[in-house]
């Protein structure tokens, strides 16, 4: 352990990084940056050869990574690879591969996590720190992690190598500040190794590293993401009781919050991405037992169907305007699942479109960060019966709604973030529907 402490501490240890995504991708070139000799591995061969070439893959505004990406690869500190064998010469392991659930039973899918445990364990050499970053429901490292890396290494955790969990608190939009500025927890699966991720993460994060048992680390992670869907859902069922009576819940929410100790979350059109829809479910999984849980089941399905009330409120727009859903042009603006960003995993603009098309809508998508529905939001919105907000990408706030109402052919203005003046909007003669606020 001394050897690698040191090692670590000078800055000698070299370190793999498995899975190079919205995680894994700037914790390499933090660690590179901050002057480790970094081995990516990756299993998606199109994504190594672009990384290989200094481009980022990871879309949307994301200040800084593809500039620091660009440097740490033309300065030889990290390299990449889709084969583990490098990993023979690491002496550090971080995995960042994606854990996500079943889409029907909602149990965890580790498909990619035990691939990368199973190739990395014959590619292990002794004394090496492995620390998982993955998000993983309670138990995991030891029901799952541990047993699988030491029957393909053939070593014993903690005699042979060291093990540990230290979850990432990233948010895309802002992943290298995060990285840098969060706090962190270590989960060792014994004192030594949480010792050692301590030691390593020091070098990159400016903010506390809180030492703990794997458990109570998974259950923290899992807990901080059920508790932001929670609350997500009681901000959606205070906008459909404030809809229900004809109130605006964003101002209901701001006085809420002059209260002290309240803190009342945003509503909206959904939750998306790939942690908050997910996170709830691993918790539950994990930390099954005698006691069934009821607030995070129930807080999901709020949250799952507030694309298909964006929908609803869609149909009543039209129905107002004197049109039926069927053959109606919808404008969808936003498919990312988060505001500026390039990430559509579990986007609820997905749900939406589906259900209107299965109306009978025809549906147009905006969004300036993808190339296929970067179209341009004139043309977009051109002769459209219905436009729906359903991310609030800057672009969206920023255009004028008079040249809204000019464009479109039928008035109807749902929005699902809030984006938009309602009182504007109506002077200017659209129907306007926002979540809470109609
Ligand atoms: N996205 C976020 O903002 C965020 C924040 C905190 C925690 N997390 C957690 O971090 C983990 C990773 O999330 P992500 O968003 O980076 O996922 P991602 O899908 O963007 O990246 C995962 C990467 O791992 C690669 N991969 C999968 N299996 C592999 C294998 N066997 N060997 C090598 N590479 C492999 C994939 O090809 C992909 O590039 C998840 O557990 C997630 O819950 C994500």
């Amino acid at each position: 352990m001394k050897n690698l402490a040191k090692a670590i501490r000078d800055k000698q240890a070299k370190i793999a990084v498995i899975g190079l995504g919205y995680v894994g991708l700037p914790v390499a070139c933090t660690f590179a940056q901050a002057g480790f000799q970094v081995l990516g591995v990756e299993r998606d061969k199109t994504k190594v050869a672009q990384i290989e070439e200094g481009i980022c893959p990871i879309g949307g505004r994301e200040p800084g990574l593809a500039e620091l990406l660009t440097k740490v690869i033309r300065g030889g500190k990290l390299q990449v690879r889709s084969d583990y064998t490098g990993c023979q010469e690491t002496n550090v392991a971080l995995v960042a591969v994606e854990t996500p659930v079943d889409s029907v039973s909602k149990k965890p899918n580790y498909e990619a996590l035990r691939a990368a445990l199973a190739a990395l364990g014959p590619n292990l050499r002794r004394e090496t720190l492995v620390v998982i970053e993955s998000t993983i429901a309670p138990q995991t490292m030891q029901n799952v992690v541990q047993p699988l890396l030491e029957e393909t290494s053939g070593l014993k955790a903690d005699k042979d190598f060291y093990l540990a969990y230290c979850p990432e608190r990233v948010m895309p939009g802002k992943l290298l500040a995060n990285l840098r500025t969060c706090n962190r927890v270590i989960g060792g699966m014994s004192a030594q190794a949480a010792q050692l991720a301590r030691e390593l993460y020091r070098h990159i994060v400016e903010a506390d590293l809180d030492i703990t048992d794997s458990l109570a680390a998974e259950l923290v992670k899992t807990t901080e993401n059920a508790y932001r869907d929670v609350q997500i859902a009681f901000a959606n069922e205070i906008a459909l009781l404030c809809e229900n009576v004809g109130a605006d819940v964003y101002e209901v929410r701001q006085l809420v919050n002059k209260s002290p100790y309240r803190t009342m979350h945003m509503p909206g059109a959904g939750v998306g991405g790939h942690c908050t829809p997910k996170d709830p479910w691993l918790l539950v999984h994990g930390a099954e037992g005698r006691r069934e849980p009821r607030l995070i089941p129930t807080a999901r399905a709020i949250n799952d169907n507030m694309p298909l009330h964006v929908a609803e409120l869609a149909e009543d727009g039209l129905a107002e305007a004197g049109r039926a859903v069927k053959d109606a042009k919808v404008a969808v603006l936003g498919y990312a699942y988060l505001e500026n960003t390039g990430d559509a995993r579990n986007s609820p603009t997905i749900p939406l479109v589906e259900t209107l098309e299965a109306l009978g809508a025809r549906v147009m998508i905006h969004d300036p960060h993808f190339a296929e529905y970067d179209i341009g939001l004139r043309e977009a919105v051109a002769d459209s019966d219905c436009v729906i907000v359903m991310v609030a990408h800057d672009e969206y706030p920023a255009t004028d709604l008079a040249d809204l109402r000019e464009w479109v052919a039928t008035p109807v203005l749902i929005d699902g973030r809030n984006v938009f003046d309602k009182e504007r909007a109506r002077e200017l003669g659209f129907i306007y529907k926002g979540v809470g606020n109609w």
